[in-house]
């Protein structure tokens, strides 16, 4: 069969509730024109995140009823390493309650005054947590990698030569460790490949550096290279997470993402002294080493969650429908981040909007009207969240590209609501040219995505 359908049936559903134009006008107006201001009931369609908003399996939340509550030794845990150890190989599995957890800790550690974390693209709280500790975040993404028109397999890689040059230049005095994030969410959520992870790792390890993965979406990374990379068409998708993890010698992970959970994570290595360090921070900051901030159940979700990702139907189901939204959206013209990433699709919001200079932050202005078109919430990835407005001197740096995330909740929406999807978003493009672009009315010092205040102009 040619069709391909969502690998589950539906047990229990959650109303979505409709509102029309007028509400929504005065819904937006209120929440100042940022939809994180806007109260999800009042959305239709939430895309904004692929991250805590899976919808879990009947074999999760049966799970969750046996998850052993224990302040120590809970079996939950031991559970969740068990299974954690059989899919990294690592040694030590130090669960927190979600990935920006595992990164503290770690940066904590490894980072501080001097020292510098490359990867191919740093997230947001990676790149948070290193600066804090002190340390220099790097993005060694190549040039074709981040141009949005240029379709390619493997857009999610570090550039290899770029990684060599700056380990040339600080050694392992500086570099504490390397970093490979898969899928490369910041660069739209493009896959990287096998051999890239490979050579990242042998050229770490050639200077004495250990090499680490941010593993959020390794599952549908593997997918991605049995799909395009050249002798791994036949190979189980959990024999290449397995190849993936065993280059590597630690790897953060957000359970939110590939561990189907709303919530948890964890940090796992193989250095004894690293893992102990950790521990100590944990019990600190989080909680004892077999909870780490996660209830008992939460712990059994995510084990099962874990095992319940790496089956093809599913993935094969998970990239092949955010594709079917990537490749629908281009047949109406509509220009996005090629080719379409694993759990999302990147609106090209300055190519939708050309009209509107970034100053006036098309990506915005392209998110509030998806909401006031169909109820969609969308996220802004653009000059709102990563341009500079230097009030005093008058002066603005535009972010490097203006994009509107439509992340994919797993598990959540089926074909016809994708099929709503790309139908407001045709409406939309057809009437780009009426769309006028955004001032901020008020801004925080920091992140001002989140709680700016925004007017149409
Ligand atoms: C690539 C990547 N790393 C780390 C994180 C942080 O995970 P968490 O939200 O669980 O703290 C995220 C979250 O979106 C992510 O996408």
């Amino acid at each position: 069969m040619k069709i391909i359908i969502e690998p589950f049936k539906i047990k229990s559903v959650e109303p979505l509730r409709f509102t029309r134009r007028p509400q929504r006008d005065k819904i937006l107006k209120a929440a100042g024109y940022n939809l994180f201001n806007i109260h999800a009931d009042d959305v239709l369609i939430d895309l904004l995140t692929d991250s805590g908003t899976a919808a879990m399996s009947a074999r999760q939340w049966g799970g969750m009823i046996e998850g052993d509550e224990s302040y120590a030794g809970s079996r939950s845990f031991h559970q969740l390493e068990e299974n954690v150890k059989e899919l990294t190989g690592f040694q030590h599995i130090i669960p927190t309650h979600q990935g920006r957890a595992a990164e503290k800790i770690l940066f904590n550690i490894v980072g501080g005054e001097g020292q510098i974390i490359p990867n191919n693209t740093h997230f947001d709280t990676t790149r948070a947590n290193i600066e804090v500790s002190g340390a220099e975040a790097i993005d060694l993404l190549p040039p074709e990698g981040a141009d949005p028109r240029t379709t390619g397999n493997f857009k999610g890689n570090i550039d290899l030569k770029a990684l060599e040059d700056l380990i040339r230049r600080h050694g392992r005095e500086r570099i504490p460790l390397t970093m490979l994030t898969v899928t490369n969410n910041s660069n739209a959520g493009q896959p990287v490949s096998m051999e890239n992870i490979r050579k990242t790792a042998e050229v770490s390890h050639r200077s004495g550096i250990p090499f680490f993965i941010d593993a959020c979406r390794f599952a549908e990374n593997a997918y991605f290279i049995k799909l395009r990379e050249p002798g791994y068409q036949k190979t189980p998708v959990r024999d290449i997470a397995k190849e993936m993890f065993s280059y590597a010698d630690g790897c953060t992970m957000s359970g939110k993402k590939d561990g189907l959970v709303n919530m948890g994570g964890f940090l796992a290595l193989n250095d004894d002294d690293l893992a102990q360090q950790a521990r100590n921070i944990l019990v600190v900051t989080e909680g004892f080493p077999t909870y780490g901030g996660l209830a008992g159940h939460d712990l059994q979700a995510f084990a099962l969650g874990l095992d319940e990702v790496l089956e093809e139907d599913y993935l094969k189901y998970r990239i092949r429908s955010v594709t079917y939204l990537g490749e629908h959206l281009t047949d109406l013209g509509v220009p996005i981040f090629q080719p379409p990433g694993g759990h999302a699709i990147y609106i090209d919001a300055g190519a939708f909007l050309p009209h509107i200079p970034a100053h006036e932050f098309p990506g915005q202005a392209l998110a509030c009207e998806l909401y006031l078109g169909g109820g969609i919430r969308s996220c802004e990835i653009g000059s709102v969240m990563f341009g500079k407005t230097d009030s005093a001197n008058g002066t603005f740096e535009p972010a490097r590209l203006e994009m509107v995330r439509l992340a994919i909740p797993r598990r959540v929406y089926t074909k016809s609501h994708i099929d709503y999807v790309i139908e407001c978003i045709g409406d939309v493009y057809q009437r780009r040219d009426e769309i006028r672009g955004m001032r901020i009315v008020h801004e925080p010092p920091v992140l001002r995505h989140f709680t700016a205040v925004f007017a149409p102009l």
